[in-house]
């Protein structure tokens, strides 16, 4: 895969340790989506680390009145693409808890692999936050593809996208098309197998995170 500046890819033994569990098929469903929650906070914590907007307030100490800088109220939204997404919800709102959520439901088309949309339910306003679009796989990079450009037709201008398992094709599909967003992946795995799933991968991330098979 070539070098792309708006590619961010974490190599963190804490989050390659989990990454292991995550894929091993003998992990339970409870197990997986609270990895998939604690991956999440740990990406989030690295990737917002320059881009969270922020405001200076007033703080009186026991000893004096100081400036402090904090995270502006009201500044990221979070969206899930379903279903497997949602998965990653609660580990962006460990940290910012008051963060509102948009979604984007989609599902790949398992001859064409193409995405199709069946969802769509953003905040108000969305156009002036900081959104953060999140699916655990990004695989063929067709889902992650569209839902940011329904993201940019909606008016949002400043977009980053994390992932936790990306294929090689995936991800320079997602960053040449979108040069303008920042992806971030913990992982780069092998390839892609005939049917559009990630090698080594962890399987269908939803069927696990849901116990749908
Ligand atoms: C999975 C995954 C991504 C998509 C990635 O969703 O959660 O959204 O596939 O594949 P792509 O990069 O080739 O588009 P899936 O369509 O299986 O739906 P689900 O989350 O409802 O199971
Ligand atoms: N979606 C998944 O859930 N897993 C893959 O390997 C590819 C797409």
């Amino acid at each position: 895969m070539k070098d792309y500046k708006n590619v961010i890819i974490f190599d963190h033994p804490l989050i390659r340790h989990k990454i292991a569990i995550l894929r091993n098929e003998r992990t339970s469903m409870k197990e997986f989506r609270e990895l998939v929650e604690e991956i999440t906070t740990l990406m989030t914590y690295e990737s917002l680390k320059d881009g969270v907007p922020t405001t200076e307030i007033e703080v009186k100490t026991p000893l004096e009145v100081c400036t402090q800088r904090v995270v502006a109220d009201n500044s990221i939204v979070i969206v899930p693409i379903l279903r497997a997404g949602l998965g990653m919800v609660n580990g962006v709102h460990v940290l910012f808890p008051s963060a509102k959520v948009g979604h984007i439901g989609m599902y790949r088309n398992e001859e064409t692999l193409t995405p199709e949309t069946y969802y769509c339910k953003l905040p108000k306003g969305i156009e002036d936050k900081l959104v953060l679009l999140v699916d655990p796989m990004l695989a063929t990079g067709g889902s992650a593809c569209d839902a940011i450009r329904l993201l940019k037709d909606k008016g949002c201008k400043h977009i980053k996208f994390m992932a936790i398992i990306g294929a090689p094709e995936g991800i320079s599909k997602v960053a040449e098309t979108h040069p303008d967003v920042d992806i971030y992946v913990s992982t780069v795995d092998r390839c892609l197998n005939e049917h559009g799933y990630i090698l080594p991968g962890l399987g269908d991330a939803g069927d696990r995170l849901f116990g749908t098979k």
